[in-house]
């Protein structure tokens, strides 16, 4: 399992030693919420951000796109160093030229779904994504509570591509990281949680104890 926090509900002015405190905390990724203000209200930031935090460790970074027209977004995300992009299916129609269009980049894929999105709406693409992002509250806002209705969307993804990431987004704490474990997610966005939490690194370790992925 894999812990890829959100630097969303950070404090902007503190994203720099929030990244720093999740690196030293052992996580497995950071995770960028961009958000363009019309697929989502919220505006966050672009990629000079990725860039200006890229030096802050070699783990992936994972982009997470809430825009429309998120092609015209891939080339600077990718020149500003992050591994995976994540687009939304409902923001395209075009979303099996997209994924080929990050595969021919050396990107990781990653298709992802809103809540009101059925797992057949990513079918058609599963073969060429190397992760799919299961939105599991509402995009464009942290500190959601999960949706239940989307662990039976998981475990359906799961059930067509075993070997398949699968990353969750939204309402990841020390109760539902279990429920969504056992629906087949792999790796847990999780933002507001490890900000209500002691330290990020106490957080991130009661994410992986709640998993059974650390004994102590
Ligand atoms: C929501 C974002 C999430 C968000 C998760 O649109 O995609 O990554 O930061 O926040 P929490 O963990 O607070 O639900
Ligand atoms: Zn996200």
């Amino acid at each position: 399992m894999r812990i890829t926090p959100s630097i969303l509900s950070c404090d902007p002015a503190e994203f720099r030693p929030a990244v720093r405190a999740m690196v030293a905390a052992g996580v497995d990724g950071i995770h960028f919420d961009v958000m363009d203000g019309q697929f989502v209200p919220p505006i966050t930031f672009g990629a000079d951000l990725v860039r200006s935090l890229r030096p802050e460790g070699t783990l992936p970074f994972d982009v997470h796109l809430m825009t429309h027209t998120p092609e015209l977004h891939f080339d600077a995300f990718h020149k500003a160093g992050c591994e995976r992009i994540a687009f939304h299916v409902e923001a395209t129609v075009h979303s099996h030229r997209l994924m080929q269009e990050l595969k021919s980049r050396g990107l990781e894929a990653s298709i992802a779904l809103n809540p009101g999105t059925p797992a057949e709406a990513i079918y058609p693409v599963l073969d060429l994504a190397d992760a799919v992002l299961v939105m599991t509250v509402n995009p464009g806002w942290g500190g959601q509570s999960l949706i239940h209705s989307t662990l039976e969307k998981i475990a359906q993804i799961r059930a067509w591509r075993p070997d398949v990431e699968i990353h969750v987004d939204g309402g990841v704490d020390h109760d539902t990281i279990v429920d969504l474990a056992d629906a087949g997610a792999t790796a847990f966005v999780t933002g507001s949680y490890l900000m209500r939490a002691p330290s990020i690194a106490e957080g991130v370790e009661r994410l992986r104890y709640a998993c059974g992925s650390k004994s102590s």
